[in-house]
């Protein structure tokens, strides 16, 4: 059966490529590389020994998108490509709803015109906004506070619209929470541009000597430690869940939502002392003031798709730790 990633070569993606190839699954990616590497696709190779149809295109040109349908057979297709940067949403939204919302509804047009009825659909927790509780669970209301994830949001209910109006079509809507790790070989990890935004990639880059110290956020939260608490995920468990989607779409109409997370919260100085602790390695650090647009606690109820997909989560935060650094050491400046 084959599957298409759109933005296959990213860090998900290319996780989840590597699982879908190792049970069995023939991939077609599509990505333009606006923010991935094409080493990716040789890596893939390295752990995988199987080759994936690369397409170099922009999932926003219909003809292009057209043309890849027509050539191959698709059953279903995961949808990861998107520009996903919180700060530079806020900086040029019209560019973040231009990208993120024109790539779903091509794909959408020419899915139904190639008769391919299975999208799984890469959204994000940031859709819940400031919960008023915790765990975050799939009814729950959404409230997006940044561009970004109002442009994820907005995808959601197109999709949703787009499975109520057609009885053929399947869609599965993944809400991430905060993915970290990278796969063991150490081939393929997170290669962000610039300095890292997100946690994990800053700790793994003052490890490797590229930062000075980590500055952590505030400590001034109403966590246990003061520190933010967030659901961090294993990368792979990640990606396997989108396995599950994939079957998850083949056997049910209509568009169904899940979350996927550990529902273990941590905050950054347990994220800290476990990198620490698992790989032995001092990170330095300092207290900084809040960063805007945080929130204090954030953490998933998995329990819908632990029984509606039977997908759980494998990795500790100890693999999560170890198998980040194992990809940072062996690739110092990620794949450039
Ligand atoms: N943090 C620091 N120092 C840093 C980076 C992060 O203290 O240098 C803290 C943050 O304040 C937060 C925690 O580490 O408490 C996690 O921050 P990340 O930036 O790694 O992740 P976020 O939860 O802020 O956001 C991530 C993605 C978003 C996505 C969201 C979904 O970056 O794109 O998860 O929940 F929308």
């Amino acid at each position: 059966m084959k599957i298409l990633l759109t933005g296959g070569a990213g860090y998900i993606g290319s996780h989840t490529c590597v699982e879908l190839l190792d049970q069995g699954y023939e991939v077609v990616i599509a990505d333009n590389f606006d923010n991935s590497s094409k080493k990716v696709l040789d890596r893939i190779k390295k752990i995988t020994g199987k080759n994936v149809i690369l397409y170099e295109i922009d999932v926003k040109d219909k003809m292009d998108v057209d043309k890849l349908f027509d050539e191959q057979k698709i059953e279903a297709v995961i949808h990861f490509a998107g520009f996903k940067a919180v700060g530079e949403s806020c900086a040029f939204p019209v560019k973040y709803y231009r990208n993120n919302v024109d790539t779903t509804l091509t794909l959408l047009e020419s899915m139904k015109e190639h008769n391919v009825n299975n999208f799984v659909f890469s959204s994000s927790a940031t859709v819940y906004g400031i919960p008023e509780s915790v765990p975050l669970q799939e009814w729950m209301k959404p409230g997006c506070i940044n561009p970004y994830g109002r442009t994820k949001y907005v995808n959601e209910l197109i999709l949703k619209d787009a499975a109520d109006a057609d009885e053929n079509l399947s869609v599965v809507l993944l809400r991430y929470f905060n993915p970290i790790g990278a796969h063991k070989s150490g081939l393929i990890g997170e290669s962000p541009s610039g300095i890292p935004n997100n946690l994990m990639p800053y700790i793994t880059q003052v490890a490797v000597g590229k930062l000075e110290q980590l500055g952590i956020f505030g400590d001034d939260y109403e966590t246990r430690d003061g520190t933010g608490v967030r659901d961090y995920i294993h990368v792979v468990d990640l990606a396997k869940g989108h396995l599950k989607a994939i079957e998850y779409a083949l056997s049910h109409k209509g568009c169904e939502l899940f979350n996927l997370g550990t529902g273990t919260g941590y905050s950054v100085l347990d994220i800290v002392k476990a990198f620490e602790k698992a790989n032995d390695i001092k990170i330095p650090y300092t207290i900084k003031p809040r960063r805007a647009g945080d929130i204090a606690e954030f953490y998933a109820d998995p329990k819908k798709a632990n029984k509606e997909l039977n997908w759980h989560t494998e990795n500790t935060l100890e693999d999560m730790c170890r198998d980040s650094w194992n990809w940072q050491k062996k690739n110092p400046n990620g794949y450039e």
